[in-house]
């Protein structure tokens, strides 16, 4: 083992020195495109693996919710927010079967939450807008670890102010190991053979400040930042010490989309969607990721190679009609996102089986109750006057903390439409639930598509259809959230609540 990687690891997370030309953060035009491979000096920094302790049968976490301060880059501070650290939060790591309990803490002086993004938890554990912590306060949640092996995240939640938290950092990844995930094959050697990647994408103010929404057109498509953050590091660079390699990638920004791929057009071979292992391996050559979705990719390098992971514009489905569409159409372009070398990468190449996983049987079960959902943004009036209870919706209804939208039957299983009749695509997230994607557009998904998902990209003018099964948790009074993961949409109320009752 290398144990300076290893020191590194643990002190590495957004406050690595970093050589850097402070003249470009003034610039508002996305400056990733000009980046050329020689720009990516900055070492890739991991966050902390996190085990927490096991007392009386249970794993304990303590997460604080702290103010802190990052350098992002060379001679610049930035205030930042994290979770036992300045930026993001540790990685927690727990195996299926276990209890959870998690004891999170508030230092902030706003509220905040955390929730739990892809877990099956019960409605009052989910840290939503609905279980707010104090400026201060604490509050514990507690649950049983009932699905499998997965990557998971956690982030803030809080009503309103969702997107403005996460973008100042309050966001973590939370590993689920099981038997399968552990006996496999697979590269597991944290930061040296299993590497998480969070992606981000930020604005900054010429001190070195995060920037924020700050037009109406930002608000409105979501903010897209003008650098790209990978575990806090902007371009980063990554030395490599394997011929296998296996990265958990999550797109942790607010609302760009990334279309991923390497500069030599390599194949990789997804293992995992949002949920854990695909029934299958897949062969991809690109990986289309909106935010909120995870992937597992195996990767393989030879030694001495030099390669670029670099976003590759989106198909013109993804944008949609008029002004909007044509605007976002026209400022996706390439750009490098990461530079990855193999000096000295050794070791063997894992062969995998045919088969990874088996989904559970209710994945063929004939539906038995049907829900439509349409996702809007009207142009109109609501929308000039700020968004708010205007714009956007679902159903044509913005988000409201006192209304329940939809009662669920547990042990039903349900099949969920929607449409989505807006200029514009959204990544659709449901809490509390491992999904499967039946159809796009009337036809099955692509395969990398047929595992455990609980966020879907919605292209304009597609219809996706869901299955979804609540079997676990009812609770009706608590409701668990539906909406778009483009955290600004989100916000102005593109989210609608579900409980589940026995
Ligand atoms: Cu990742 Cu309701 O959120
Ligand atoms: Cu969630
Ligand atoms: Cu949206």
């Amino acid at each position: 083992m290398n144990l300076q990687r290893r020191k590194f690891i643990k002190t590495a997370t957004g406050v690595a020195a970093l050589g850097a030309v402070p003249w470009y953060i003034s610039r508002q035009a996305f400056a990733g495109y000009s980046y050329q491979e020689a720009d990516f000096i900055n070492p890739l920094g991991f966050p902390v693996q996190y085990f927490g302790k096991v007392k009386n049968g249970k794993r304990v976490f303590t997460l604080k919710i702290q103010q802190g301060k990052s350098r992002f880059f060379k001679g610049l501070q930035t205030p930042t927010l994290g979770i036992n650290g300045n930026y993001l939060g540790p990685v927690l790591r727990i195996r299926q079967g276990e209890e959870a309990l998690i004891r999170v803490r508030n230092q902030l002086p706003q509220a905040s939450t955390l929730h739990w993004h892809g877990l099956i938890l019960p409605a009052k554990m989910d840290g939503g807008p609905h279980q707010p912590i104090a400026p201060g306060k604490s509050w514990q949640a507690q649950f049983q670890i009932i699905q499998g092996a997965a990557t998971q995240w956690y982030h803030s939640h809080l009503h309103q102010q969702t997107g403005a938290q996460v973008y100042q950092g309050l966001a973590g990844l939370f590993y689920i190991d099981d038997d399968f995930s552990q006996q496999a094959e697979l590269p597991k050697d944290y930061a040296i053979d299993d590497i998480p990647l969070v992606l981000q994408d930020r604005n900054f103010n010429k001190d070195g400040s995060f920037r924020y929404i700050s037009s109406m057109h930002e608000a409105m498509t979501g903010i897209q930042g003008s650098h790209i953050l990978i575990n806090g590091v902007v371009r980063p660079r990554l030395q490599i010490e394997r011929r296998q390699v296996r990265f958990r990638i999550l797109n942790g920004s607010n609302a760009r989309v990334y279309q991923l791929h390497f500069s030599d057009n390599r194949k990789f071979v997804q293992i995992a969607s949002d949920g854990g292992f695909l029934p299958k391996p897949v062969q991809m050559q690109r990986l289309i990721l909106s935010p909120g979705e995870r992937a597992e990719i195996l990767v393989q390098f030879e030694a001495n190679e030099s390669v670029m992971l670099q976003h590759k514009p989106l198909p013109k489905n993804n944008f949609g009609f008029g002004m909007m569409g044509m605007m976002l159409s026209v400022n996706d372009r390439p750009f490098n996102l990461l530079r990855i070398e193999s000096k000295n990468a050794g070791g063997d190449i894992h062969r995998l089986p045919e088969q990874l996983i088996t989904m559970p049987s209710w994945f063929d079960h004939t539906p038995q109750k049907h829900r439509q959902f349409e996702l809007n943004m009207s142009m109109g009036m609501g929308m000039m006057a700020g968004g708010r209870g205007g714009g956007l919706t679902i159903n044509g209804k913005s988000f409201e903390l006192e209304r329940i939208d939809e009662v669920v039957k547990i042990n039903t299983t349900e099949l969920w439409e929607f449409s989505n009749q807006s200029p514009m695509a959204h990544p659709l997230h449901i809490h509390d639930t491992q999904f499967k994607i039946i159809s796009r557009n009337g036809k099955q998904p692509p395969r990398n598509e047929r595992g455990f998902k609980d966020t879907v990209y919605i292209r304009p003018g597609e219809t996706v259809q869901l299955l979804n099964r609540f079997q676990h948790y009812s609770d009706p009074q608590t409701p668990y959230m539906y909406h778009c993961h483009i955290l600004e949409h989100e916000d102005q109320g593109m989210m609608g609540q579900f409980v589940v009752s026995s």
